[in-house]
């Protein structure tokens, strides 16, 4: 989602226009807290947290996804199909960047996913 008083999307747009990197990675993570609250978040009534709440909301549509998919999984391998979604869902957010977008049309950028697994030790990577 584009907000335009975002300091994430500045960084983003100077890395990309200023910068000219020629490769964006979006890296999610093992036992990933903000992904164990977004999967135990209540669909209706109150949560613990507000911040916290309006932020992991943003991979909501990737719960819905992952739950959907994914509903005779035990919570923990659901944490982890929903590390990699939320980082889809990243993926998907940079390139509606205009900037992004023409970089990615013209060659000049990559965009990769990537999950780190600390508990493992892998590391797995995807183009977006
Ligand atoms: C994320 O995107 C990749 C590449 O499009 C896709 O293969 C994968 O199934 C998606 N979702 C997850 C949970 O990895």
């Amino acid at each position: 989602k584009e907000t335009r008083h975002c300091s994430v999307g500045s960084a983003i747009e100077f890395a990309v226009v200023v910068l000219k990197v020629e490769c964006i990675v979006v890296i999610g993570h093992s036992r990933c807290g903000g992904i164990r609250e977004l999967l135990s978040l209540k669909d209706e009534g109150p949560n613990a947290y507000h911040f916290i709440e309006d932020w992991v909301k943003i991979g909501m549509e990737a719960k819905k996804k992952v739950q959907r998919e994914n509903r005779l999984l035990p919570f923990d391998d659901q944490c982890t199909v929903l590390e990699k979604e939320a980082v889809n869902i990243s993926l998907r957010n940079l390139k509606s960047y205009p900037f992004v977008k023409d970089r990615l049309n013209k060659g000049t950028l990559n965009l990769i996913g990537a999950r780190y697994d600390f508990v493992h030790g892998s590391f797995e990577t995807w183009n977006a």
